[in-house]
């Protein structure tokens, strides 16, 4: 068991002395868990092979899926790729930093355990002042996944970095909650047009304004599990964002989703389940459950992504046996929102009708 410090710095304006104090664990192969603004990260150097093993077990992560490695330069991306397409310069532009990760074809600098044996590299440039100024005083790429134990939801506080991590890693910077609180999206730059892996916080919206086109992997916008064969992105095949409880999506209309809810909620009842409800704020009123949470007004998606880890988190010390959620728009963020409800339910999906 190691000793994991807190250190306490302000989002906006990071205290440099703790932060070189976090930046000497990642240069002799530490593993220090980060906030950027959309979920905290647990960082290591990413051209340090012991290092990423040791990630890989503090989180009880696979070996075949791959973190998203972090940069504060574009010389870096320059380094550890083969190739940067016009394209894929231009969503730099656009969207560095910020909540979109890019996949190119990886140059031969990095280990192969970084890769989990892809010959392609996930990068991202964060926007958060902490995760820039961590990137810098390590001077070296810093390769981070959620820092979370392995399918359980993403950490967007680091309260909930300690709940899965306190003696797995040496330090956690704790910055306050998160801005945005889904990860980034991720795209796929390595393939003409681009595709889509994962949605996240920079909109599809946004990337069909800034690109000609846009590919969509099945799986980042299906409503059914892909074939693990079918996976372009390790992270796909994987269970993910989890709560304790079983969790069961309704989607549809509005009025349908809430009558079906009911009818699930007294269903349960009869066979003596304590039942939590995921609603929104024009819902929650209508349900007489034994835990019903909301995750803020359907119109604003935003302000949805950025609660949803924390209330998943919450439902585990509510010792529901079955969690019951509602969809949300699909438009923005909304389709992250989605793609995470839809994996946390392991696609036990109720279409109300
Ligand atoms: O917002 C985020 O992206 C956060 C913060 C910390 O930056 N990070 C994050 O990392 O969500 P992680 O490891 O939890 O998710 C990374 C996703 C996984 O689904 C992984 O399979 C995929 O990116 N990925 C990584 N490298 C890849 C590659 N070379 N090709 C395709 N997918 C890749
Ligand atoms: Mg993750």
């Amino acid at each position: 068991m190691k000793q994991t410090k807190i250190l306490k710095v302000d989002p906006q304006q990071p205290e440099i002395d703790k932060i070189r104090q976090a930046a000497d664990f990642i240069k002799s192969g530490g593993l220090v868990a980060f906030p950027t603004e959309t979920v905290y990260g647990l960082g290591a150097d990413a051209l340090n092979t012991k290092a990423i093993l040791d990630l890989f077990t503090a989180k009880k992560r696979p070996l075949d899926n791959p973190s998203i490695v972090h940069v504060e330069n574009f010389e870096d991306v320059t380094r550890l790729t083969l190739q940067v397409s016009t394209t894929a310069k231009e969503l730099m532009k656009k969207f560095w930093p910020g909540p979109l990760t890019l996949v190119f074809k990886r140059s031969n600098i990095v280990p192969e355990v970084t890769a989990a044996g892809l010959e392609t590299i996930a990068i991202r440039m964060p926007q958060h002042k902490v995760a820039l100024t961590l990137i810098r005083e390590s001077r070296c790429p810093i390769a981070a996944p959620s820092a979370n134990i392995a399918g359980k939801p993403s950490p967007t506080s680091a309260e909930h970095v300690l709940e899965d991590l306190n003696g797995r890693i040496d330090v956690i910077i704790d910055a306050g909650a998160t801005r945005i609180g889904v990860e980034s999206t991720v795209l796929d730059v390595s393939v003409e047009p681009p595709m889509l892996l994962r949605p996240g916080g920079v909109s599809l919206e946004a990337l069909k304004d800034a690109i000609d086109e846009v590919q969509l992997h099945p799986f980042a916008v299906s409503e059914k599990e892909v074939a693990p064969e079918k996976a372009k992105s390790p992270g796909m095949k994987h269970k993910h964002y989890a709560p304790k409880a079983p969790l069961i999506l309704v989607e549809g209309d509005l009025s349908k989703v809430m009558s079906t809810i009911k009818e699930l909620i007294a269903n349960y009842w009869l066979n003596d389940k304590r039942v939590g409800v995921l609603a929104t704020s024009e819902t929650a009123w209508a349900y007489e459950a034994d835990v019903v949470k909301s995750l803020g007004s359907r119109r604003n998606v935003e302000a949805m992504a950025s609660q949803l880890f924390r209330l998943l988190r919450e439902f585990d010390s509510e010792n529901v046996d079955v969690i019951v959620a509602e969809g949300v728009p699909l438009d923005g963020l909304g389709l992250a929102v989605m793609n995470r409800l839809r994996k946390a339910s392991g696609y036990n999906i109720i279409k109300a009708v």
